[in-house]
């Protein structure tokens, strides 16, 4: 099918095109660069809004647009996630100490294409269990990542994080998923990180979207606080997770948030 902008599949996901993956690309990096840069800051005393200002900063001086001040009424440019939070913490006056762990994400609108990224970062020292949590959901979501070709489906995906998540005694969380995106922030289809080989759409070329599991060391339920955005577990588990967007290659894909500094992983900017 065609629209005003191209192709769309008969599940509705659009179909880029050879040239849009340079625009992916650029927008991926400078998200990348921003999540780089902000590593240094990540201390044991600093506060989850001093690096929502610095992102904030960064966002103003590089002249790109922040995705999320002004997304459905949400306020910072990044959401910061600390310990048993699973996703969208929202910045504010909360002292790290030693040994949280923290997830930040980050999404940059640059020349209209949209570059959504997350990793996790450790105050201070790291300890054991949360270090295995860290190792298994980075490891998860590259093995999602190493399935992404024409052909695989979307249950592909969802069931090699799954069943790696699974095989080390840690949960997937089923309430949130990864989305495609481009020209646009949240668009078809929603990417399950978990599910059955063979199901769900298939992948086909130039089709962009995340894949962002996120993994608890307990059961995989959570609650979305109060103020409409904080989710977290809701047996009080450490919860992490990593962020890549790719696009569908003749022959794979392409990850446009690879770390400019080879930072991703939070062990490696130690
Ligand atoms: N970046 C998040 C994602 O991965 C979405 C954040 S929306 C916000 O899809 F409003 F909470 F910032
Ligand atoms: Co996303
Ligand atoms: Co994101």
């Amino acid at each position: 099918m065609d629209d005003a902008q191209g192709r769309v599949t008969k599940d509705g996901i659009r179909l880029h095109e050879a040239a849009d993956f340079a625009g992916m690309h650029r927008a991926g990096q400078v998200a990348a660069g921003i999540l780089d840069r902000v590593a240094a800051l990540v201390e044991p005393g600093t506060t989850t809004e001093i690096l929502d200002d610095f992102i904030r900063a960064e966002v103003e001086r590089l002249g790109v647009i922040s995705a999320t001040i002004g997304y459905r009424g949400y306020q910072h440019a990044s959401c910061i996630s600390v310990n048993h939070v699973v996703c969208h913490g929202i910045p504010g006056p909360k002292v790290l100490k030693d040994g949280d762990i923290l997830n930040i994400d980050v999404t940059v609108i640059v020349d209209g294409w949209f570059g959504d990224t997350s990793r996790m970062y450790v105050a201070g020292d790291l300890g054991r269990k949360a270090e295995r949590l860290i190792q298994v959901t980075h490891d998860a979501l590259m093995r999602g990542i190493e399935v992404v070709r024409p052909g695989a489906t979307f249950g592909d995906i969802g069931n090699a994080i799954q069943t790696y998540v699974e095989a080390n005694r840690m949960s997937v969380v089923r309430d949130f998923c990864g989305h495609g995106l481009g020209r646009v922030f949240h668009a078809a289809p929603n990417v399950l990180h978990y599910g059955r080989p063979g199901t769900g759409a298939r992948l086909e070329e130039g089709m962009f979207f995340t894949i962002e599991p996120m993994v608890n060391l307990g059961r995989p339920e959570t609650k979305v606080l109060a103020d409409d955005w904080t989710a977290v577990t809701r047996d009080k588990s450490l919860s992490a997770q990593f962020e890549h967007a790719v696009g569908v290659t003749a022959t794979g894909c392409e990850i446009f948030t690879l770390s400019p500094a080879g930072l991703f992983h939070p062990t490696w900017a130690r």
